[in-house]
């Protein structure tokens, strides 16, 4: 018989989730994120420019209003069931979809991990989290995670994870002198529950 999921869904094996809280910790936590020019480069598809803490601020707005908007910590104490207790080292959302797209029960990934704890498998293990989140709470049918085409490491971990690559929007991004390709990848709801079967987990 497999193990039920524990009852906590904020925590993954090594990881604690919790929310963005309305205080300057947090607030120079995405700061530091927002104003690394690689972890930005990676990820989004705005021009790099230097960041205020007043767009830092916003961001913070943007990510309370995504289906799941969480910073990935760090347990400081065994059982961190404080906020203050927990270390922020990167932040996840499922992107939250309008109204009238509700019914396709679509999502999308976007992730950064702050550069010292990068490589130590904390982004597939948040990515790993926000798919069970995604899928057997939020009842979401297809899950999508896109990255541009330098970003060979984010492809490389995506393809690990189960993505299937489902094509990309040729030379969509003008990034440091060149066109990029934006490459999407999904995973469908039935193909996340055959990966949890198979690896023995209740789902
Ligand atoms: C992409 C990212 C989320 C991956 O998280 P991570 O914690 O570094 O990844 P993990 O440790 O779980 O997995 C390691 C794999 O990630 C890949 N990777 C991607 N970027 C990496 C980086 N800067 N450093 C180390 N590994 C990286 C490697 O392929 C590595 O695989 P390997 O162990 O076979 O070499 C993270 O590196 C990051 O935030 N990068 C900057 C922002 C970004 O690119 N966001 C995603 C855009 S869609």
């Amino acid at each position: 018989m497999p193990e039920a999921r524990p009852l906590d869904p904020f925590r993954s094996e090594r990881l604690v989730y919790r929310a963005v809280n309305d205080q300057p910790q947090d607030i120079a936590f995405i700061h530091s994120i927002q104003r690394d020019a690689e972890a930005q480069s990676g990820s989004s598809y705005a021009l790099l420019r230097p960041e205020s803490i007043k767009a830092s601020t916003e961001f913070k707005d943007r990510i309370e209003k995504c289906l799941l908007g969480a910073l990935i910590c760090l347990p400081v104490t065994g059982l961190a069931e404080k906020d203050s207790e927990t270390l922020p080292i990167g932040i996840i959302c499922l992107k939250a979809t309008p109204l009238s797209h509700a019914h396709h029960r679509n999502s999308d990934i976007s992730i950064d991990i702050a550069k010292e704890y990068r490589g130590q498998g904390y982004g597939g293990e948040a990515i790993r989290w926000a798919l069970w989140y995604g899928f057997q709470m939020a009842g979401l049918h297809r899950i999508s995670i896109e990255t541009f085409s330098f970003n060979e490491g984010a492809m490389k971990l995506y393809e690990r994870l189960g993505f299937t690559c489902e094509g990309k929007h040729r030379e969509a991004m003008w990034f440091n002198g060149r066109w990029h390709d934006d490459v999407v990848y999904g995973m469908l709801e039935d193909e996340w529950r055959e990966e949890q079967r198979k690896a023995g987990n209740d789902v």
